[in-house]
């Protein structure tokens, strides 16, 4: 599948322009939208005709350029509405609905890993293991439940990126514990989740693709400079603070030391944890891996970060899949799911 397509790049923009607006000085700004220009200039790369449209809180130019424009494909970058992460699923289920082809996961499989107590009774269920946890909506009694053995990590319940996650996010006490998930409660005006502290490497997995399924090798987040007292997890400032990684000397690496069991069995809990959640795109999976190489799944990611610099894209590097070809893949994926579902469809009528 090599022909040349129309497609339609959406993704978030924090002011609505009016269709048709270039994004050229947005894009050219190395901080902020450097995955849609990586992407942009990939998709250009292929050889595909190319439109850009940002949404913020008004999805009526969508409809318009669907109308006008019939993409291909919609390369779906939106990971917020309106602000609002939880609203992610809800464009999905938009394209859904609208029956185009569409990038990434499906509105379910973006619901499911929204949350983070709701995959977790279900990987529970089929016996991945998960840490112990307990959610805490707004207004119910906080307290430390008994099968929660401290330290433990408390959580915003539905965000991304580490918002809200810091060295006071892991609590050893009871104190402690009751009042960060009032801090999530009030400060933050969000559900919480405590989940029992995984001390381990911290590693990512990225899996792609549906019949087959592919997985791509390991990469870590190493943490150089740390004190070994202090827990190594990924904050919101060891993800996106220069110079606090530089200083402790964090990074993203492969993984070149495992033992050909314990990466077998990583490669077998993704698939199995790919499957159960029903992923037929890309994800990627947050593990931890205890010294006694048991392994942890902390959160499945749904459209993970997909520019040039970013783990899935270094970790396809690792097998050998460059970016264009990565890009390619992803959306050959969605013709081909969305080609899967009118065949069933008309098979039943
Ligand atoms: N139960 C846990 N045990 C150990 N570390 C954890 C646990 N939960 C979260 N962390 C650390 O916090 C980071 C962010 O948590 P995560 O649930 O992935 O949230 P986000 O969606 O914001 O990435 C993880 O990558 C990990 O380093
Ligand atoms: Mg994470």
């Amino acid at each position: 599948m090599k022909k040349k397509l129309k497609i339609l790049m959406l993704f978030y923009s924090p002011y609505q322009k009016p269709r048709g607006y270039d994004y050229k000085e947005e894009f050219s700004d190395p901080d902020n939208m450097y995955t849609e220009k990586d992407v942009l200039l990939t998709l250009k790369d292929l050889g595909h005709e190319v439109s850009l449209l940002g949404i913020y809180n008004d999805i009526s130019p969508l409809f318009e350029e669907i109308k006008e424009n019939k993409p291909d494909v919609i390369f779906n970058m939106m990971e917020v509405f309106n602000d609002q992460t939880h609203l992610e699923k809800n464009l999905a289920a938009l394209l859904e609905v609208l029956d185009i082809p569409f990038t990434g996961a499906s509105s379910g499989v973006l619901y499911l890993c929204n949350n983070k107590a709701l995959h977790k009774k279900i990987f529970n269920y089929h016996r991945i293991k998960v840490p112990q946890f307990h959610d805490f909506a707004r207004g119910s009694r906080v307290y430390v439940p008994a099968k929660i053995h401290l330290p433990a990590v408390i959580k915003p319940l539905c965000e991304e990126a580490s918002r809200g996650i810091s060295q006071a996010s892991i609590v050893d006490t009871a104190d402690a514990f009751i009042e960060r998930v009032k801090f999530i409660h009030q400060n933050m005006g969000m559900d919480a989740i405590a989940e029992e502290y995984v001390d381990g490497r911290e590693l990512y997995v990225t899996v792609m693709g549906y019949k087959p399924v592919i997985v791509f090798p390991p990469r870590e987040m190493v943490f150089k400079n740390m004190p070994q007292e202090q827990p190594r997890i990924a904050t919101y400032k060891a993800k996106w603070d220069d110079n606090y990684r530089k200083r402790w000397g964090i990074d993203s690496v492969p993984v070149k030391d495992l033992d050909q069991s314990v990466l077998e069995n990583i490669y077998y809990i993704c698939r199995r944890a790919y499957r159960v959640l029903d992923a037929r795109s890309y994800l990627r999976f947050d593990l931890r891996l205890t010294q006694e190489g048991e392994v942890y799944i902390i959160e499945p990611n749904a459209n993970p970060c997909i520019a040039r610099i970013d783990e899935m894209a270094q970790a396809a590097h690792l097998s050998g899949v460059d970016y264009k070809e990565l890009v390619q893949r992803v959306l050959e994926q969605a013709i081909i799911l969305n080609q899967q579902a009118r065949l069933k469809k008309k098979a039943k009528s």
